[in-house]
């Protein structure tokens, strides 16, 4: 018996070791940790249980029976976050560059389905380069069988994908179709294919970071939805966003303990707005201090910053918070804006958190750049996924809600519950000056005739209260009192029952 005990520990001793220590120290020397030390910095201390740890690949060809490595590159299993299981699978690069075999491939996948089976998020960390050439066909299969595990779970139980090394091929598939991709600043990459056949294909030559680092993913392609400096820290926030988030699409949103009381009043939002109402002041102030305790986990924060996206807690309840940025292009939605948040409010709606909307956009951004590159189709993404989304939606006008932009974002047509405005809302089809040019054509541009009818508008229109007149807005707030009038709202709408008419599925404009 002690034999067989001693062979158990040899072998996982070995199986832990995956390509040896050689490759360990070369993945250290690039900053990056191994695989299973990933998993100790995610998940809570000996929480972690490990499946399928002796898997090999059954691979044959080009000399791959001599090269067999238990667990063949990916470790797999669930452990806690905060007490909460979550499934995680992690790409060994020192395996095969962390490739997928078919063997890999049964391993990922049967964490999927216990994932999917048990309701319980699923994070993967990546670092691996896709399926393993040697394996053909058989690798592109196991491939296929993740990306259809992947699409079943989407919007069934949250999907977490950290890229934490470069990734080539299905090892960005796969995270492009989960909830979140997160990225490690300068040690990790995403590319469908890689420099080397960037250069002989296109002849271009390119860097990986130029081609697919986290700069480029967080601020240009948008593929990414956050990125950190080092393994550490991006798993220690992957703990903080699992904290935040339900189960699964039946669950509760998490509650959790504040001693942030959902009363607390704060008198400095009352000068929060500017008197002119062209000069910019910072939405993320009225963000973190709405939000319990200031805490608010940004999605998204370095791509089209004229909107917010983000998770936040009110009464220790996970929220949703969209917010048109005024210090970013005044706030105004474009195509990348508008995508952006359709995507946050279709995960919201997806898994049952509720909306905070805080508005002040001046409209969509006119120009032959955005209507070439498809605002109308962009734009309606934002406009149908508020318009399907059925968990309470509260919303706060602060200062302008223009045009069909005011439509867009959470209004009371689009069944927004809760719908209040600040005493500065200034709700119209469009700003004074532009208005009245259009409207008083025929005055020729009698500046005196001009600058009286542009009063008379603004006076008119530049308020709440025609809005609040025909009950658009439910009620008109002191700034001061936003968190405790939203906590109420939430609080109100705790049980909202509300379904859409039976579908198979929409038909979002992709
Ligand atoms: C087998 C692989 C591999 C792969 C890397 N390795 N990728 N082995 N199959 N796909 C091995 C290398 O041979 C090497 O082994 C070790 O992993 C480390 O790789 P390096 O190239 O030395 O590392 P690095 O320079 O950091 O480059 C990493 C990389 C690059 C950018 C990922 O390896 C790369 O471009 N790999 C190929 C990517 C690719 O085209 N994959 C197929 C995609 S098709 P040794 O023993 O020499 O150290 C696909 C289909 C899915 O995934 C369908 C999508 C819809």
């Amino acid at each position: 018996m002690k034999d067989i005990l001693a062979e158990l520990e040899e072998r996982r001793a070995e199986a832990r070791l995956g390509g040896g220590e050689k490759r360990i120290a070369a993945q250290h020397a690039k900053s990056k940790l191994t695989a299973r030390e990933r998993l100790e910095v995610l998940l809570d201390e000996g929480s972690f249980e490990e499946f399928d740890m002796f898997v090999e690949h059954r691979a044959t060809d080009f000399g791959m029976e001599k090269t067999k490595i238990a667990g063949d590159g990916v470790v797999t299993g669930w452990g806690t976050i905060n007490g909460r299981t979550v499934f995680v699978f992690a790409k060994d690069f020192t395996v095969f560059g962390g490739s997928l075999s078919e063997a890999h491939a049964g391993k990922i996948t049967k964490i999927q389905d216990m994932a999917l089976k048990n309701r319980a998020p699923i994070i993967g960390l990546f670092d691996a380069g896709g399926a393993r050439i040697q394996e053909g066909v058989a690798a592109l299969g196991g491939y296929g069988e993740v990306f259809q595990r992947n699409v079943l779970a989407s919007g069934v139980i949250p999907q977490i994908s950290v890229i934490m090394g470069p990734c080539a091929g299905g090892d960005v598939y796969s995270p492009a179709m989960t909830d979140f991709i997160f990225m490690v600043r300068h040690s990790s990459y995403m590319f469908v294919t890689g420099p080397d056949v960037v250069k002989t294909v296109t002849n271009e030559t390119v860097t990986a970071e130029e081609l697919g680092g986290a700069s480029v993913h967080t601020t240009r392609s948008s593929i990414a939805d956050g990125a950190y400096d080092n393994d550490v820290e991006t798993l220690t926030e992957m703990r903080r966003l699992i904290d935040l988030l339900p189960m699964n699409n039946r669950a509760e949103i998490p509650e959790l303990e504040t001693s942030d009381p959902a009363e607390r009043l704060e008198m400095s939002l009352d000068t929060l707005v500017p008197d002119n109402p062209n000069k910019p002041y910072d939405i993320k102030e009225l963000i973190t201090k709405t939000v319990d305790e200031g805490d608010f986990f940004e999605i998204q924060a370095a791509f089209a910053r004229n909107i917010i996206t983000g998770f936040g807690r009110i009464e220790g309840r996970t929220v949703g918070i969209v917010a048109n940025q005024p210090m970013v292009l005044a706030g105004v939605l474009d195509s990348d804006a508008s995508r952006k948040a359709a995507r946050f409010v279709r995960f919201c709606d997806a898994f049952g958190i509720p909306i905070v909307t805080f508005v002040d956009v001046p409209g969509f951004l006119p120009g032959t750049a955005q209507e070439y590159g498809g605002l109308i189709k962009h734009g309606a993404k934002l406009l149908f996924a508020y318009g399907e989304a059925t968990v309470p939606k509260i919303t706060v006008i602060t200062r302008k809600a223009y045009g069909g932009a005011y439509d867009v974002m959470a209004s009371k047509h689009l069944r927004g519950d809760v719908n209040y405005a600040w005493p500065s809302a200034q709700i119209a089809v469009m700003g004074a000056k532009g208005a009245v040019e259009i409207i008083f054509r025929a005055s020729n541009g009698d500046k005196e005739e001009l600058a009286a009818r542009t009063k008379e508008y603004e006076d008119r229109f530049l308020s709440p209260f025609v809005a609040a007149e025909r009950g658009y807005i439910d009620e008109v707030i002191m700034p001061h009192s936003t968190r405790k009038r939203v906590a109420r709202a939430l609080r109100l709408l705790r049980n909202k029952e509300l379904d859409n008419p039976w579908k198979k599925h929409d038909n979002i404009p992709l």
